[in-house]
């Protein structure tokens, strides 16, 4: 038989993992719904084009989509992201504006794998349409911020940048091929071709012989338009009156082409990996029409589920709940008392679980231990008998009789619920 593994970059969770990541989305849910912002559950897969519009000069487009024809003959592909799902989405529903959305879930990119990246990730994220007004930049900026220190992490760090307008950012990409043309001859060969591909994305470039060439190049706020860069100077008066610390970082371009105007990036400074950008966004003016719509102003941002827990574990917060039945049933007559015990307790909004296949009653009272359960309730003929049932606090041990009539009041005693 061939032994079944997960396909590289994909991982199962398990508990108690598993539980850490529902807590995650549910401190995010909490967070964002607090400023209005409702959850919109888009499919996994679209036609390709919806992904195309995120920029033929995107890596994420060009090199890592997984995109196959179905039966039917239609080119899909699986979401590398969801922006554009959600743009497509607004094109399709047309919805009343300011349409204010979160969402949660896997994406899919055929990356390298290693720590902190995978071809399966999940991500939480909002996009907020039809508005230019820089507090929202400000709001959706400082709601990222917020979920970061829900979450306990104290190490993370705001790098902020404008792009400009649509044209401003063709104009820097262009004054951008001219200086790395011009010093081409000291870039690596991987930012060589870069170049060829898309000016911007040289400055994204973490390899040392590039840096001194990148450090040098002209920045985008001496390109961008004056109506841009007042929006620019808002958005950072925006975020001083909210107290959200940031740094300017002019050569921030981020890796999906259709950015306008505000982008942004946090970084944990507790990841020692090379993928420490736990989340990013920013404004995607343009997109919405790009998808067939009207002209639509949008912003929001993601933040990577599977990396932001690796920054939690190197700051130590967030760690994962506990997860334990309340009670654990034991039952040596034949269980049947385990299950009416049992069913009694779980109606009565107590967490129950019990012991199969009518094992001994040591073998019982460990599966009891292991359960984690705070109280264990132990029934064997003499109880039967009597119509008690032995309560046992799985702390101390000392355990004493009750009458099964009171079951749940006893319970609850011992629960101190
Ligand atoms: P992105 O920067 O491609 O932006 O991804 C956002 C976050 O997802 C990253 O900062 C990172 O934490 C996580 N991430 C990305 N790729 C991987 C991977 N292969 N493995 C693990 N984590 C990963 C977007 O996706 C945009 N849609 C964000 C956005 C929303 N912009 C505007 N609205």
């Amino acid at each position: 038989m061939p032994e079944f593994k997960t396909s590289p970059g994909t991982r199962d969770i398990l508990a108690p993992d598993s539980g850490r990541w529902r807590a995650f989305q549910e401190v995010f849910a909490k967070t964002v719904e607090a400023a209005g912002y409702t959850l919109i559950i888009p499919p996994m897969f679209e036609d390709l084009d919806v992904f195309l519009r995120l920029g033929e000069a995107t890596e994420v487009v060009t090199k890592e989509m997984y995109d196959f024809h179905d039966k039917g003959g239609r080119h899909v592909a699986l979401r590398p992201e969801q922006t554009a799902s959600v743009c497509r989405a607004f094109v399709e529903h047309r919805p009343t504006t300011p349409w204010k959305v979160w969402y949660a879930g896997p994406n899919f990119r055929y990356e390298k794998p290693q720590q902190g990246r995978y071809r399966q990730f999940d991500q939480v994220g909002i996009e907020a349409l039809g508005t230019n007004d820089p507090f929202l930049d400000a709001e959706v900026i400082g709601l990222a911020a917020k979920f970061y220190s829900n979450l306990g992490l104290k190490r993370v760090k705001l790098a902020i940048n404008t792009l400009g307008d649509g044209g401003d950012r063709e104009k820097y990409a262009q004054k951008l091929l001219e200086y790395f043309s011009r010093h081409e001859s000291s870039l690596t060969s991987e930012s060589k071709a870069t170049l060829a591909r898309n000016p911007l994305r040289v400055l994204d470039s973490k390899r040392e012989p590039d840096q001194e060439v990148i450090a040098n190049a002209p920045a985008i706020r001496d390109t961008i338009g004056k109506e841009a860069g007042a929006h620019f100077e808002s958005v950072l008066a925006a975020l001083e009156a909210m107290n959200v610390s940031y740094e300017i970082n002019n050569r921030l371009v981020r890796g999906l082409d259709y950015y306008r105007r505000t982008t942004f990036e946090f970084v944990s400074t507790a990841l020692a990996s090379a993928h420490t950008a736990i989340g990013g966004g920013g404004r995607y003016d343009g997109l919405v029409e790009a998808l067939g719509g009207p002209a639509t102003p949008g912003i929001g941002f993601a933040l990577g589920l599977d990396r932001t827990l690796l920054a939690c574990d190197a700051e130590g917060s967030f760690v994962a709940p506990k997860q334990a039945v309340e009670v654990f049933v034991v039952d040596t007559v034949d269980g049947s008392h385990a299950q009416t015990i049992c069913n009694l307790l779980r109606e009565n909004g107590v967490t129950a679980d019990r012991a199969y296949d009518l094992r001994s009653m040591k073998a019982q009272m460990k599966a009891a231990d292991r359960s984690g359960a705070a109280v264990a309730l132990i029934i064997g003929e003499d109880e039967v008998q009597n119509s008690t049932i032995m309560l046992r606090p799985m702390n101390s041990g000392e355990q004493h009789s009750i009458a099964r009539g009171d079951l749940v009041g006893e319970v609850m005693k011992a629960l101190k619920k």
